[in-house]
């Protein structure tokens, strides 16, 4: 049974895609049975991250036309993608029965996989929050400026106070100034796991780094374009520490053990 890694933030921008297509590649090629699902349901990019345009996207599941099963695509040795069209509008909140129905097909997907993450969209609609709310473990991406760090917060807010998420990794990106970055975050942790009773942990500050937009003008991932370069050994430390982090047992909403509503495409 896949183990379900949500990736979120508050503010948009801040490198989720990027770090979701990297880690997933990374993790592909240690050998775990990964999945990479889009869950920026308007403008999704993770297909162009990763260099491929499939044509099942994750709408038409919605829809009702095919299935999750049939939306996933093979596009590495162990890497799998469920990918989301660009310029799609409508899909930001989720009925409760297309939610069960997408949960339900979660857990047939996961007997397949040992990793899925999940790649939000960026704020506080309520998909987002469902599958985060019900997912393992819960990564928060933001920057070191306030804006972001501040939609940071109001996302954890929202995970903890309404579903119980105590546990948070917290990833850094484009940080131009390590030692200030360190000391502005060290702060935002400490107000965080004060006000919410969370425990946050810091996985790791990024770097601003130029080839990273390179990277997705050739669309191909970070470490597979520079896997000698030391952001590529960074992300693979983000990776073991993101490994580590426990199992969110909390939450309301499990993807597997709660939502086993057998429900057909056709009901979506
Ligand atoms: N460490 C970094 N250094 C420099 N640029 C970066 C870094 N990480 C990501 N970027 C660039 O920032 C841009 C946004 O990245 P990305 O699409 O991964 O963010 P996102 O959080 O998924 O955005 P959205 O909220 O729109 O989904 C991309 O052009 C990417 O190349
Ligand atoms: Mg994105």
């Amino acid at each position: 049974m896949a183990r379900v890694i949500s990736v979120s933030s508050g503010k948009g921008g801040v490198g989720k895609t990027s770090l979701v297509a990297n880690l997933g590649c990374l993790l592909a090629a240690q050998g775990k049975r990964v999945l990479l699902i889009d869950g920026d349901w308007s403008l999704g990019k993770l297909g162009l991250t990763l260099g491929v345009r499939p044509n099942a996207t994750i709408d038409r599941v919605l829809k009702g036309e095919i299935t999750l099963a049939d939306a996933t695509v093979r596009v590495r040795d162990n890497l799998a993608l469920i990918a989301a069209p660009s310029g799609r509008v409508g899909f930001e909140e989720l009925d409760e029965p297309t939610r069960n129905a997408l949960f339900y097909q979660l857990d047939q997907l996961s007997e397949q996989h040992d990793v899925i993450f999940l790649d939000h969209s960026s704020g506080i609609h309520s998909a987002v929050i469902q599958f985060a709310a019900a997912s393992h473990q819960h990564v928060i991406v933001t920057t070191g400026e306030p804006t972001s760090y501040t939609d940071a917060y109001a996302i954890m807010k929202v995970l903890s106070k309404r579903f119980g998420v105590r546990r948070f990794g917290l990833i850094v990106t484009m940080s131009e100034s390590h030692a200030e970055t360190e000391k502005v975050i060290a702060r935002f942790g400490e107000v965080a796991e004060s006000h919410l009773g969370v425990r946050v942990s810091l996985l790791d500050i990024i770097p601003w780094e130029q080839k990273m937009s390179e990277s997705i003008r050739f669309q191909q991932p970070f470490v597979e374009r520079y896997p000698g370069h030391e952001l590529t050994r960074r992300f693979r430390c983000v990776l073991a520490e993101l490994l580590k982090l426990p199992i969110n047992v909390s939450a309301g909403l499990q993807f597997f053990g709660n939502a086993r509503f057998p429900l057909s495409v056709g009901q979506l």
